[in-house]
């Protein structure tokens, strides 16, 4: 088809170094949790719409949506069922090509998630491998093997799910009987693709040609570090997700960033460079260490990777400040900017990880109702904080919807409501990612706080805690001093003072165990993770996250500022 928008509406970066990525700041959203327009109590593509301007008032640069393709939704849309179509619960292609219309009047680029590892087991491509012999060109499209043992039934190898359980599941014969296994490093559901297959490139250059003639600006790649697998898939015994066990190094994991990888991205670096300089690709490749995980940002591959050891810091100076030194080092070798990110839809929300002293019960994999329960005042205050000091960084942020609420996770959801499949897989073990998942709330006083649009509403597909009225968009936008009120002057303020691209230079004097201070041209950003006031310097105060203190109070534990020095 034609482009919908041949027309660029912005003014294309006129060089890599001033490109518009490296100091961007893009919010996520999670379109079933947004806004539900038409009362299902699913978000859907017509409430992001409605809302863009909310967005566009916030400061952000662009939108990434996380998928809203046709799926089954086993893993909420990481499912995907046709890569190039809407799913009906979020809406039509229409709707889709209304949000980029929109979007554009409003000056927001748009970002989508490609899922280029697996697709749902109801796919096409899937069902015809299903249906296909073994050995035939349609099982090739996936990874299929026989068996292990006398009757063939046995894993092929002995990796694991992510959500838990073996990472293969046997097929069944015709006649009943069973027949070869297929590799899903997710849900059973989640067949992976076979990356050694030129078909499957070729489908996939397809999907990305087909967005970018719908105009948009790029694509955030899921798993960007999963796709190519070692030859001969062979066993490990390191964890589910790559990470280092004794005698397992994650940089050997088998089917974590094999090198083969790296040339699958300068392909797609060319596509995109056909449609002009300024669309991008953001990686999530959760890698250890950072310096591995820059290569997927080298010159000529993608132009972010979500910082993920900055996300799992804890609310500490020194484990800041080491992130922040090793991630500026590892990304600026390769003439990259970092990213900066606080939460996503994976991980337990910021305001409560921090609302806990020391860490929380179950880091990233969600907290239920027989764990200890955060202090929500104290993650509120801190999260604020470490916003604020995050927005001060040179380089590009990623914000997750209801971040600038201050949202906390739902920390005792009932378990018959949860919708996560690693619950499911692992009997309750594992919580999941619900919690952080809760649909957004919109207005104080109404049913679950304004979710959802129309006259009788069903249940949002996730309950909201009840007390979330005091969260809601409406009473923060009333506020001078809510955090939604935060987040706005510190946008408005980080790019009066060019913050995203200057440079970081510590203040040793603040940099203790206790408090950071660094200068990022003429703004002085100071923290205090500590548990004592620290005076502030002689300066104007530009912004304190406890915005109703005065000016002259010395800053408070758990508190941030700007400091126009
Ligand atoms: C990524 C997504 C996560 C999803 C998984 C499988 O990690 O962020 O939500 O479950 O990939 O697609
Ligand atoms: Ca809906």
């Amino acid at each position: 088809m034609t482009s919908t928008y041949a027309a660029p509406a912005f003014a294309a970066s006129a060089t890599p170094d001033t490109h518009w990525s490296r100091d961007s700041v893009i919010y996520q959203v999670y379109p079933r949790s947004f806004r539900d327009s038409n009362g299902d109590g699913i978000g859907d593509l017509a409430g992001i719409t409605a809302e863009l301007g909310q967005l566009a008032d916030l400061g952000v640069d662009a939108v990434w949506l996380s998928p809203f393709y046709r799926s089954p939704q086993r893993d909420a849309g990481y499912d995907v069922s046709d890569y190039c179509d809407v799913d009906p619960i979020f809406g039509s292609m229409a709707d889709f090509d209304e949000l980029m219309h929109s979007a554009r009047g409003l000056g927001l680029r748009v970002i989508i998630d490609l899922v280029p590892n697996h697709c749902s087991s109801d796919h096409a491509l899937f069902q015809a491998a299903l249906a296909a012999a073994p050995g035939s060109a349609a099982r090739d499209m996936f990874i299929f093997r026989d068996g292990r043992g006398s009757e063939d039934d046995l894993p092929p190898n002995n990796w694991q799910s992510h959500f838990g359980g073996p990472a293969w599941t046997r097929t069944v014969n015709p006649d009943g009987s069973g027949g070869q296994w297929y590799l899903h490093l997710f849900d059973s559901t989640q067949p992976d693709f076979n990356w050694d297959n030129p078909a499957v490139h070729v489908e996939f250059e397809r999907i990305l040609r087909f967005w970018l003639d719908r105009g948009v600006d790029g694509f955030r790649v899921d798993v960007a570090h999963a796709l190519v697998k070692a030859p001969g898939l062979p066993d490990w015994g390191g964890t589910a997700w790559g990470g280092s066990i004794e005698g397992f190094p994650g940089e050997e994991a088998p089917m974590f960033g094999q090198p083969a990888l790296h040339n699958v991205y300068r392909m797609w670096r060319e596509v995109l460079a056909e449609y002009g300089p300024d669309k991008i690709l953001c990686a999530e490749a959760n890698v250890d260490p950072l310096e591995r995980m820059a290569n997927w940002v080298r010159p000529d591959q993608m132009h972010q990777a979500f910082n993920f050891p900055y996300l799992t810091s804890p609310f500490s100076a020194p484990a800041l400040r080491s992130v922040v030194d090793s991630s500026l080092r590892a990304f600026g070798a390769v003439g990259a900017t970092s990213t900066w990110v606080l939460s996503n839809h994976d991980v337990v929300r910021h305001a409560t990880r921090f609302g806990y002293d020391g860490p929380g019960p179950r880091e990233g994999d969600g907290i239920g109702s027989a764990d200890p329960q955060p202090n929500l005042e104290l993650g509120r205050r801190r999260a604020a904080a470490a916003s604020l000091f995050t927005l001060g960084l040179p380089g590009a942020v990623y914000l997750y919807q209801g971040e600038e609420l201050g949202l906390p996770d739902h920390t005792t959801l009932p378990d018959a409501s949860r919708q996560d499949p690693t619950f499911a897989r692992t009997s309750g073990e594992r919580i999941g990612r619900d919690g952080c998942r809760i649909p957004l709330p919109w207005r104080a006083g109404s049913a679950s706080a304004g979710f959802s649009g129309g006259e009788t509403a069903a249940d949002p597909w996730l309950p909201l805690p009840a007390a979330w009225d005091d969260y809601a968009r409406d009473v923060q936008a009333a506020s001078p001093t809510s955090h939604l009120a935060l987040y706005r002057k510190a946008l408005q303020a980080r790019r009066i003072h060019g913050l995203g691209t200057g440079t970081l230079q510590w203040v040793e004097e603040y940099c203790t165990e206790q408090s950071l201070g660094f200068r990022n041209g003429t703004t002085l950003a100071l923290l205090n993770t500590g548990t004592t006031p620290l005076e502030l310097p002689r300066g104007t105060v530009l912004l304190r996250s406890q915005q109703q203190l005065g000016a002259g109070e010395a800053l408070q534990p758990g508190e941030a500022a700007w400091l126009s020095i």
